[in-house]
């Protein structure tokens, strides 16, 4: 069965990674780059799908000025185009890693949507949504695109391509919430933002996760990092717990859990199966440096090593 998919990414960002031993603030400091990579949640859920083999589309907004890398990897990962170039440069975030391996992230600023960017956006994903079996939105909102446009924008999306995943932080999680998507993967920490309080037990966060499944929103997962993930729906709620992982890098743990729960999905496995399967992609995508999935046989190794409990 082949599936249509599309995977939308509103703020996308090069990553450049670099090494320098010490930072000395105000000094020239001399950081030897280890990468520069087109990134963005989106992009990482795209990524591991397509490793999956689901034929996709991935859309949003990149900066006229260096479109290239962007370009490069939509030919390599061969997923269709639909993103809207606009003018000015796609942010780029830097990330210093030191000696003592903390990272210091430098967040530059990107384009600017305009409203008629926006508008013509509305009407041109409106127009090639239709027809897709799921559609995944990631991240945080670039400059020039209010709250209240993305409420609007994910409800009219969910008129015509129902199997809305959505999965932000911060006031751009709160405005996509209004909109009711059909799925949503908060971390225990964005849930808590959402709540407005702390939620330390496992019941605290099941509550919150049913309050927001009693609003109408479907399926509310929440990940808690090496904690597993919890899945809490109108009928049934189950925990994921993996095993231990020699964790290399938890950057991007979310978006591989969000691709897992959404080929798990589209394959029509039980929720619990689902999650064991999401968690398994997830779990591995910590025990590598970058997103994607290399060895399709570690993750049916992985779900034995899952632990799965009703809740
Ligand atoms: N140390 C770990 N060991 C095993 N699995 C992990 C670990 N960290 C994360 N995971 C898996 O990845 C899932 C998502 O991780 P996490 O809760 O950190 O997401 P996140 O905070 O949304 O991450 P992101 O930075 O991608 O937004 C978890 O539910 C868990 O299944
Ligand atoms: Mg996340």
């Amino acid at each position: 069965m082949s599936y249509q998919v599309a995977t939308i990414t509103l703020n996308p960002a090069y990553d450049l990674l670099g090494f320098c031993p010490a930072i000395a603030l105000g000094e020239v400091n001399l950081v030897n780059t280890t990468d520069l990579l087109p990134a963005g949640k989106g992009i990482n859920v795209a990524k591991v799908l397509a490793d999956l083999g689901i034929k996709l589309t991935v859309g949003g907004f990149l900066g006229s000025e260096n479109r290239d890398g962007f370009n490069a990897l939509f030919s390599s990962l061969n997923v269709t185009d639909k993103f809207q170039t606009v003018a000015g440069r796609t942010r780029i975030n830097v990330k210093l890693t030191e000696q003592n391996s903390e990272v210091t992230d430098l967040n530059f600023s990107g384009f600017i949507v305009t409203d008629e960017d926006w508008q013509h956006f509305v009407t041109d994903s409106l127009k090639w949504l239709p027809g897709m079996d799921m559609v995944a939105i990631s991240g945080s909102l670039p400059a020039g695109i209010s709250l209240e446009k993305l409420t609007q924008w994910i409800k009219q999306v969910k008129a015509i391509c129902p199997r809305v995943i959505f999965d932000s932080s911060r006031d751009a999680l709160v405005a996509g919430l209004k909109a009711q998507p059909w799925l949503i993967k908060p971390n225990d920490k964005e849930l808590e933002m959402w709540i407005g309080h702390a939620l330390p037990t496992l019941d605290d966060i099941k509550s919150a996760a049913t309050q927001l499944v009693n609003e109408g929103i479907e399926n509310v997962v929440v990940s808690l990092g090496s904690k597993g993930a919890l899945w809490v729906t109108k009928n049934e709620a189950w925990l994921a717990k993996p095993p231990k992982c020699k964790v290399v890098s938890t950057v991007g743990a979310g978006d591989s859990m969000v691709a897992g729960l959404m080929y798990g999905l589209l394959n029509k496995q039980s929720i619990k199966d689902c999650l064991v399967f999401a968690s398994s992609v997830a779990a591995l995508s910590v025990e590598q440096a970058g997103v994607g999935i290399s060895n399709r046989q570690a993750i049916d190794n992985m779900v034995s090593k899952i632990e799965i409990i009703a809740r």
